[in-house]
């Protein structure tokens, strides 16, 4: 960037700079055969159960730092998706244990919660608008592969998805940060977007 040009907006950096991460994360075969209605039941009940623990940990950092003046605005109940990955393992009588790359981003997420709370953001960045969009679409395929709905793509509390991603980028692009936080909060996401490619990688294998 020359001295004189204006900093891209945060949200334009992190789509911008997550495209190679999101495309890796896009082409796990997991996804493919979910999309083919082709994904046996048991890789898609592990992909819910591995990005449990990260959920859990994540909504659990939200909240515990929903007076952080940045990390604040990214407590957003509406958004979370917990409870609703706890009610459909359950209704799935799921109980197996989470793949170890789920574990791994669990522990990945309560240590920048300690360490670099703000970090935080670039987590959520990547699930939700992930979750508002890709999810959507994957959320469709759930009924064909485990035999009913999964209230994990369902966003009850939440009318236009489209808009809601628009207010969670504008949210991104109203906190005040140095240059420093804002490439740290870029390169995050893409650790975020690896975790999750992880996870899914690990639920295909079995
Ligand atoms: C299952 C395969 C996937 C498909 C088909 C897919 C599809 C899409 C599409 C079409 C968009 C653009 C939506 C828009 O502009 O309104 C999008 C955005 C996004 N996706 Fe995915 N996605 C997939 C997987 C993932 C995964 C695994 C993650 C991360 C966990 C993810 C995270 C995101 C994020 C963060 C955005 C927002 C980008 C931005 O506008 O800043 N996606 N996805």
């Amino acid at each position: 960037m020359s001295e004189n040009s204006a900093p891209s907006a945060l949200s334009i950096r992190l789509r911008e700079e997550t495209t190679d991460a999101h495309t890796r994360a896009e082409r796990a075969p997991l996804f493919a055969a979910i999309f083919r209605e082709t994904c046996p039941a048991p890789a898609m009940v592990s992909l819910l159960r591995g990005l449990q623990p990260a959920y859990k940990a994540m909504e659990a950092a939200l909240e515990g730092h929903s007076e952080h003046p940045l990390v604040g605005a990214f407590h957003r109940p509406e958004l979370y998706r917990s409870a609703a990955l706890k009610a459909d393992l359950a209704d799935l009588k799921d109980t197996s244990e989470p793949v170890p790359g789920g574990v791994t981003y669990a522990k990945h997420i309560q240590e920048i919660s300690e360490r670099e709370p703000f970090l935080l953001i670039a987590h959520a960045y990547t699930r939700y608008l992930g979750d508002l969009s890709g999810g959507q679409m994957l959320g469709k395929k759930a009924h064909a592969i485990v035999g009913q709905d999964l209230a994990f793509y369902a966003f009850p509390d939440i009318k236009n998805p489209g808009a809601a991603k628009t207010a969670f980028r504008k949210r991104l692009d109203d906190m005040d940060l140095t240059s420093e936080q804002a490439n740290a909060l870029v390169a995050e996401a893409s650790v975020a977007f690896d975790f999750n490619t992880a996870i899914a990688s690990e639920a295909w294998a079995g």
